[in-house]
């Protein structure tokens, strides 16, 4: 598709960055293999692309997966002394790069760096025989990077690079639909700074404000901003500790992360009830709430259309706002360290993120940093 002036009509006229959403995450991860492996068979992502040795790279191994319009990047490391390998020995599994869909990355990229952004990768069009994709890159939060794609003029399988990757086992999509959110942590006293920043850099405005009142419980207390962008497809909740009794799990991510970083990948579907049971079934593990959440939740968000059973028995947690309601459920960490985890959201008008759950939620994280010793 070519750059039309109607093809941009959606964007607000007030609209100094407009981004068309997101295009992929990368999340560098000690075994590429087998966490393809993992996306697949737990998740239901679909194999989508490769890029490694078979494709003259020598330094690492990457996949691709995609369900719906959500596209992950899986890379590992091939050989020691690596910057990958640097990172993820300090980080563990994270998400390095948010990278995001844009008409015109060499405008976007400048605007960012005219705007105060530290450049990472300048404006690079790299090419294969599906055409041409243009490239460019920016520092965020910690070593959390923001990379520009242009890809109108593009039509292999992900990016000129990859190979089309399409093995034997492709287990069935669970419903995940697009990203809904990204929420991230940083340091105690840096949320404003960061908040700023994407106002700044990308003309974010800010949503929603939570306060240490919202989000706290006995022992341990957070702060909240959302930030999005003018047209509403990317939303960046960022976070950081208050004060409390105990460490909060911001804390506990800051110490485990080594410095801010993605905390949780929001995905939407349309039916949380299959694909909770989906995701379940093959072996994802949620968070839980206490059984008595469930013995007033129908005085607290009035009528839903879903069955209060299957919420009840698979952990399903719902909150209402003046648009509607939204239901949602949080994994465990997906990786050895308590850092980053997934939130599956179905939204009936919501357009909030669940803050009567927060206070039931923290303290159902409490309890597995009292497991984990990390209180
Ligand atoms: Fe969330």
């Amino acid at each position: 598709m070519s750059a039309t002036a109607t093809e941009k009509a959606p964007f607000s006229t007030t609209d100094s960055f407009p981004l068309l959403g997101t295009d992929y995450v990368e999340l560098y991860v000690g075994n590429s293999r087998q966490s393809a492996l993992f996306y697949q068979a737990c998740m239901g992502f679909q194999p989508l692309a490769y890029a490694g040795l078979s494709t003259g790279l020598k330094d690492r191994e990457s996949y691709v997966l995609v369900q719906d319009k959500i596209r992950l990047v899986l890379t590992s490391p091939l050989r020691a002394n690596t910057e990958i390998g640097r990172l993820h020995d300090l980080h563990g599994d994270t998400v390095r790069c948010v990278a995001l869909w844009v008409e015109d990355a060499t405008v976007a990229f400048e605007t960012a760096v005219a705007r105060g952004a530290t450049p990472v990768m300048s404006p690079t069009a790299v090419k294969d025989e599906h055409g041409t994709c243009v490239r460019a890159q920016i520092q965020s939060f910690g070593d959390t990077v923001h990379e520009f794609v242009e890809r109108k003029n593009y039509r292999g399988p992900f990016l000129p690079g990859y190979t089309a990757w399409a093995p034997a086992y492709q287990p069935e999509p669970v419903g995940l639909k697009y990203i809904d959110h990204m929420v991230s942590n940083v340091a105690e006293g840096d949320m404003n700074k960061w908040v700023q920043w994407y106002a700044d850099v990308m003309d974010f405005k800010q949503l929603i404000s939570f306060d240490d009142k919202d989000i706290s419980t006995k022992y341990t207390a957070l702060m909240s901003k959302v930030m999005s962008n003018g047209n509403g497809r990317v939303k960046f909740p960022i976070n950081e500790p208050a004060p409390g009794l105990k460490k909060s799990q911001i804390d506990e991510y800051l110490e485990f992360h080594h410095g801010p970083g993605i905390q949780h990948i929001a995905v939407a579907t349309d039916d949380i009830i299959s694909t909770v049971t989906a995701l379940r079934d093959r072996g994802i593990e949620f968070l839980r709430v206490p059984e008595n959440y469930y013995d007033t939740l129908l005085d607290r968000v009035g009528d839903i259309d879903e069955d209060l059973s299957p919420l009840r028995e698979l952990g399903i947690l719902v909150d209402r706002d003046d648009e509607g309601y939204l239901l949602q459920i949080f994994t465990k960490p997906v990786q050895p360290r308590p850092t980053v985890f997934f939130e599956i959201i179905q939204r009936k008008g919501a357009t909030s993120f669940g803050k009567g759950n927060f206070k039931a939620l923290f303290e159902a994280i409490e309890r597995e940093q009292a497991v984990r010793g990390t209180l």
